[in-house]
């Protein structure tokens, strides 16, 4: 049976279509570690994960579920915000997952902020190899929430048709602020 993907997984299903064996990828929101550990399932042996948090409760959740799967050579965990992400990557990437908001169970008042996402997010454009996808889902339920993700979606909107393609997606008819998801995809340029 077939059902409309929640924008979580379907940020998952979309960035699989992305990404190959060997890619080097970016979680630039650890959290929990669940995206983390999809990204480095998806890169394979050869492949490389950078992810970042500014927490270390979040960077010690992820580690673990890494190790549990025996998966934590092909990643490196960075206590940092991911507005600082440039100074990190030297190489370019196929995909980079920002997952918005706070850690849940954990204080909801360390959110993610619109001027920092937006420095990663210009910083993720740079580091984008053509034909790679950033996925950014928003939370709109929090303080600040509906700010950051009017932002984001603002910011987005005003790319260049010519060099990205920007997806929007979510649950019109849900209650209480469902997520929703935004794509980029940088165009191939001939
Ligand atoms: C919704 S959670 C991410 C969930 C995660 N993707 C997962 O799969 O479990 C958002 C995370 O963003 C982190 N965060 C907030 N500001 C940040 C920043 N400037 N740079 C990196 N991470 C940040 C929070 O600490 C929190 O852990």
């Amino acid at each position: 049976m077939t059902t409309i993907k929640k924008p979580l997984l379907m940020a998952r299903e979309l960035v699989s279509g992305y990404v190959s064996p060997g890619d080097t990828v970016v979680d630039a929101t650890a959290g929990n570690g669940y995206d983390t550990l999809f990204l480095a399932e998806l890169v394979g042996e050869q492949g490389k994960v950078y992810s970042f948090d500014i927490q270390s409760e979040a960077i010690s959740r992820t580690t673990s579920k890494l190790l549990d799967a025996n998966l934590l050579p092909r990643v490196r965990l960075i206590c940092s915000g991911h507005e600082n992400l440039a100074s990190y990557l030297k190489e370019k990437v196929s995909a980079v997952m920002f997952n918005l908001g706070y850690l849940p169970g954990s204080d909801h008042s360390l959110v993610t902020r619109p001027e920092t996402t937006l420095t990663a997010l210009k910083a993720s454009l740079e580091k984008l190899t053509p034909g790679g996808i950033i996925t950014i889902v928003l939370y709109s339920g929090h303080a600040g929430g509906e700010e950051e993700k009017k932002i984001i979606l603002d910011y987005c909107s005003k790319l260049d048709q010519n060099f990205y393609t920007v997806l929007f997606y979510g649950m019109i008819n849900w209650k209480n602020h469902p997520p929703s998801l935004l794509a980029i995809e940088k165009k191939y340029i001939s």
